[in-house]
């Protein structure tokens, strides 16, 4: 039998994106964290392509906002590089050229009836700040965020009424301190890690409470990447340790942006293992008093957990809780075969009803999910459009757990896949290509892929026929 999902009124149909990934090196602006990674250590890069061009969209935004009307984009996530908005670091002077062109960009969107919601950090550091202060280990670079968060708000704040401060903030520490497989790639260094973690809440704090002593007529929120982690077995050793992994990796972020506190099982264990970050009573009030209006979650596949090995325990006893283990694969994981990643859509529902029980029910939509695909050209057929049936099941199948959380009273208002057209990213560059609009690499040129056009009747229709 048919059934029409439909979705409340007024949703989001919007897709995902970032400057540093779009934009390309032109215009005037100083080198970020990952410009510099690229420009260090190119090989670390699929086939040796960075963010210089990427998707041009510094050049493109006016044509690419009319492809995104064309597959039915009513709402747009992007972000504002530090680096190309500020010309003084230090003292949150904006730089004339980059003010033209967000501004610019801004109407664009405008013109073509997209709602923008805009965030502040994409992993996209002025690498001067790394080199001068530290990065995020620094408070005085906290002090900065704010300086250019206070910028922004006050040239677009009238314009833009949705604003983000970071995007997978977790993702810094996780893949530039513990793992090593992000600029500036340290391994085991949970000291900085957890003093980033802390340092990134404060900025983000910070920024939020600039943000309504600015006046202006809007609301702003955090985008995290909430990987739920599943204990793989229900023995209590695993279930301990899928608790500390959900503590690690969503909580550290989850609570103080919501409930302006920080997990208590986790600061346990740092002050155990003596790797507690610097703190103060008066920045610990200012967390509290400044939470999020609301929440983007990015999501693609959940963590499995077991309690780990003596072996690993060993491995890595310098920087995390000895019991702690993580299995990306196990025998009943489904694998998106083009890319690698556990597919788990019940993941989505469980994510909404944990915000919706545990998280007040706060307002909050899905600010990146999706499937990345390698070698897509394959599916390309002679009238130049690519087939991409995968894509559309993903979506739907994602899209169902969400509408059943929804029919259950999670206050989700939007759904932004990654990403409206296929853009650079860290490591993979353009190998795992995600979006509803080919870029082909070699003149730049869009064409609408088979999703993009489903999306659209979907955000015409705001809803599906299951
Ligand atoms: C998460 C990030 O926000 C984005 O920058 C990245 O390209 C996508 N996921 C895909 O991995």
């Amino acid at each position: 039998m048919e059934t029409k999902l439909t979705f409340p009124s007024g949703f989001w149909w919007g897709a995902a994106s970032s400057g540093p990934q779009t934009e390309g090196w032109f215009g005037k602006r100083h080198e970020n964290v990952m410009d510099k990674w690229y420009r260090v250590q190119r090989n670390d890069f699929f086939n040796g392509v960075g963010p210089d061009v990427a998707s041009d969209f510094y050049h493109k935004y006016p044509e690419d906002f009319k492809l995104f009307r064309e597959i039915g984009l009513n709402s747009f996530r992007t972000s504002i590089q530090w680096s190309r908005l500020i010309r003084d670091l230090e003292t949150g002077e904006p730089d004339p050229e980059g003010v033209r062109f967000y501004r610019d960009m801004i109407t664009a969107a405008k013109e073509n009836g997209i709602e923008l919601i805009l965030n502040l950090h994409h992993f996209d550091l002025p690498d001067e700040l790394l080199e001068k202060y530290g990065g995020w280990e620094s408070k005085h670079v906290v002090d900065l965020f704010e300086k250019f968060a206070k910028t922004a708000f006050g040239l677009f704040g009238d314009d833009v009424k949705y604003w983000t401060t970071f995007n997978e903030p977790m993702v810094i520490p996780e893949a530039g301190y513990l793992y090593g497989f992000h600029y500036p790639k340290y391994s085991g260094k949970g000291k900085e890690a957890a003093q980033i973690v802390y340092n990134i809440n404060l900025a983000s704090a910070k920024a939020i409470r600039a943000f309504r002593e600015s006046g202006k007529d809007g609301e702003i929120g955090i985008i995290l990447n909430l990987t739920p982690a599943y204990p793989r077995s229900d023995s209590r050793e695993d279930t301990e340790a899928a608790r500390l992994v959900d503590g690690f990796f969503n909580r550290s972020y989850l609570d103080p942006a919501v409930k302006g506190e920080f997990p208590k099982d986790v600061v346990e264990v740092l002050e155990k293992d003596g790797v507690l970050p610097a703190w103060t009573q008066e920045e610990l009030d200012l967390i509290r008093n400044n939470t999020v209006d609301f929440l983007g979650v990015n999501y693609y596949h959940p963590k499995r957990v077991r309690a780990a090995e003596q072996a690993d325990r060993e491995q890595w006893k310098d920087w995390m809780p000895d019991w702690y283990g993580v299995e990306w694969e196990w025998p009943e994981a489904r694998i998106n075969p083009y890319r690698g990643w556990e597919i788990y859509p019940k993941a989505m529902y469980d994510i909404a009803k944990n915000v919706q029980d545990n998280y007040g029910n706060i307002k909050w939509f899905v600010s990146e999910n999706g499937m990345g695909v390698e070698g897509e050209e394959k599916y390309r057929k002679a009238d130049g459009s690519i087939e991409d049936d995968y894509r559309i099941d993903f979506y739907k199948e994602h899209l169902e757990q969400l509408h059943k959380a929804i029919e259950e009273g999670s206050n989700c208002i939007g759904y932004h896949p990654w990403t409206a057209m296929d853009c650079w990213s860290w490591n993979n560059a353009y190998k795992n290509r995600y979006g509803f609009i080919a870029v082909d690499l070699n003149d730049q040129s869009r064409t609408i892929k088979k999703s993009g056009r489903w999306f659209r009747e979907v955000s015409d229709n705001n809803g599906f026929i299951i």
